[in-house]
């Protein structure tokens, strides 16, 4: 048997070796017990954690059943391993369910505009060697590196097995996973700063408001909204739909009124509007797509005149993966003097989220679509647009001042927050968030986009498979029917073998219509899934296909 404790403190130092602990934060920094704010968490520098405080157990592989036949081929990225670290021991500790794929473009870092972070003093061990040494091959392919296996280490869900078979979580248009810097940063939250806000003159509640508040801040600046007075916490984007359509609606929506929206759109896109055009009399237009599933600019510019009052769209499709042209859409309501609120539900964890740039009036999104919690989301508004709306709930909080005749409320954003909030949760998406932009974007959009584009390109190998949703201008859905089977037997199928894909109209029952079908299979894509993953579901699908 290996001395275990050796193997842990090895470990940790090797851990303060690899892309985690080459945060801008170091991994050590001590959590001050007398601060009213939490660290800044880094990608492996979790708030509460003492330093080095890694966990030996979460390294081992989840161990297999007896009729387990699925073998990965596990290895370190090619150039992480013999380079850097002396220790074979370590190099089997670090066996993970992912494999170093033929087509991934691994690198010991996350990223090649960390490498230079190689180059600073790092602590020396024996079994390790000083990372100043020299920095380590990187592999390209023509853009930066992205190391997906590193990446999956901040996962813990990932190293779960379901039916015996690595979890495969192409699920992620549903919902995504946590990384355990937002799972670390809600159990600080409960274990150091739980209180409510606003209200107490007391420590807790200072450090529960610094949190909340700071958390605010996170989400304007991944929007780039102007203020944090523009960010609205709400439960997700169905509330934030709703904010909008009961508060700035009821008051500027009256009957023969206009509002367009995309046969892309998500049922929260859909039914809120419905609702209001029931109440107040006014129309709704909804902007045809052509057979690859993109929005048809020259019928949604005649859709267009002076009755318009509201545009609002998704800018990616949560059933087809459609990527809108959002700004020029943005654009050609303003023309008309139209509002327009973007859906940035299935946007915001893939693409560039930037609200200046878009012009658009109200932008909303959920926590749990991009590795946040759920029960959390946003609403962006124009100041100028939140400060005409009245409040849509009355209660705690948003009030400056109440008397039995009469009450004032708060500006926004505390006019739109009444009662206690999800506080916690906020927190954690703010943690997400900073996740998110410690990858960067555009380095995970480029790594989804290779996935992709390797993921339609298998698929398309498969007799009898049909994809729905093939636009130029797609993110991360891969929607498809294949011939002799119910969506939902393919989706058996597939978990069998350990991988989560979404059956059914997937809450857009339009779009799916608009294609004949009721129901697609839905694998979707997120930065930490692999083209083995992909393999896998390939091959189930090929399997049955060929039956
Ligand atoms: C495009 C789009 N809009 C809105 C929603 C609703 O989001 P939530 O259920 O988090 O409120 C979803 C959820 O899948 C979505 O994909």
């Amino acid at each position: 048997m290996p001395d275990t404790a050796l193997i842990e403190r090895l470990a940790n130092e090797l851990f303060a070796g690899v892309p985690g602990g080459l945060s801008g934060v170091p991994n050590s920094v001590p959590v001050s017990q007398g601060s009213s704010r939490a660290p800044e968490a880094g990608l492996f520098n979790l708030p509460g954690a003492a330093p080095f405080d890694f966990n030996f157990a979460s390294l081992a592989a989840p161990q297999a059943p007896a009729n387990f036949d699925f073998k990965p081929d596990a290895v370190l990225p090619s150039n992480l391993g013999a380079d850097l670290y002396d220790d074979a021991v370590l190099r089997d500790l670090l066996k993970d369910n992912a494999t170093a794929h033929p087509k991934m473009t691994g690198a010991a870092l996350y990223f090649l505009d960390e490498a230079d972070r190689f180059n600073q003093p790092a602590r020396q061990s024996k079994s390790v060697k000083p990372a100043g040494e020299r920095a380590p091959q990187i592999i390209t392919s023509g853009h930066p590196a992205f190391d997906v296996l590193a990446v999956r280490r901040d996962f813990p869900i990932l190293k779960e097995l379901v039916n015996g078979r690595p979890l495969a979580w192409l699920d992620n248009a549903a919902t995504t996973q946590k990384p355990q810097s937002v799972i670390d940063r809600l159990s600080y939250f409960y274990a150091h700063e739980n209180s409510n806000i606003h209200r107490a003159a007391h420590e807790l509640a200072a450090r529960a408001t610094d949190a909340y508040e700071g958390a605010r801040d996170k989400v304007a600046n991944f929007i780039n909204a102007g203020s944090s007075s523009e960010v609205i916490f709400v439960r997700g984007t169905t509330e934030a739909i709703n904010l909008v359509a009961q508060s700035w609606g009821r008051k500027h929506i009256a009957k023969d009124d206009e509002i367009i929206i995309s046969h892309l759109e998500h049922h929260a896109n859909i039914v809120p509007w419905q609702m209001l055009c029931a109440e107040t009399g006014a129309k709704l237009r909804v902007i045809p797509v052509d057979d690859d599933g993109q929005v048809l600019l020259g019928e949604y510019e005649r859709l267009l005149n002076s009755r318009t009052k509201l545009v609002s769209f998704t800018q990616v499709s949560n059933a087809l993966g459609t990527v809108t042209p959002a700004k020029q859409m943005v654009d050609m309501a303003h023309r008309y003097g139209a509002r327009v609120l973007v859906d940035g539900a299935q946007s915001v964890s893939h693409m560039r989220a930037d609200v200046q740039y878009l012009d658009c009036d109200f932008f909303v999104f959920s926590g749990h679509k991009v590795f946040g919690p759920t029960g959390i989301g946003a609403l962006y508004g124009k100041p100028e647009i939140l400060a005409d709306m009245p409040p849509w709930q009355g209660g705690g909080n948003m009030i400056e001042d109440v008397t039995f005749e009469q009450t004032r409320y708060h500006l926004a954003p505390n006019k739109f927050e009444a009662g206690t909030g999800n506080i916690a949760d906020a927190v954690g998406l703010g943690a997400a968030l900073d996740y998110v932009q410690k990858l960067g974007i555009d380095n995970i959009n480029r790594y989804e986009h290779e996935l992709l584009v390797y993921a339609m390109r298998e698929l398309k190998t498969v007799p009898g498979l049909k994809l729905i949703g093939t636009a130029p201008d797609k993110t991360s859905v891969l929607s498809f029917v294949l011939d002799g089977y119910q969506t939902t037997e393919v989706g058996e199928a597939l978990n069998k073998e350990g991988i989560a894909v979404r059956t059914g109209h997937h809450c857009a029952q339009p779009i799916l219509r608009r294609f004949g079908l009721e129901a697609t299979v839905r694998p979707s894509l997120a930065f930490y899934n692999t083209h083995e993953e992909i393999d896998r579901l390939v091959s189930v699908v090929q399997q049955l296909a060929r039956r």
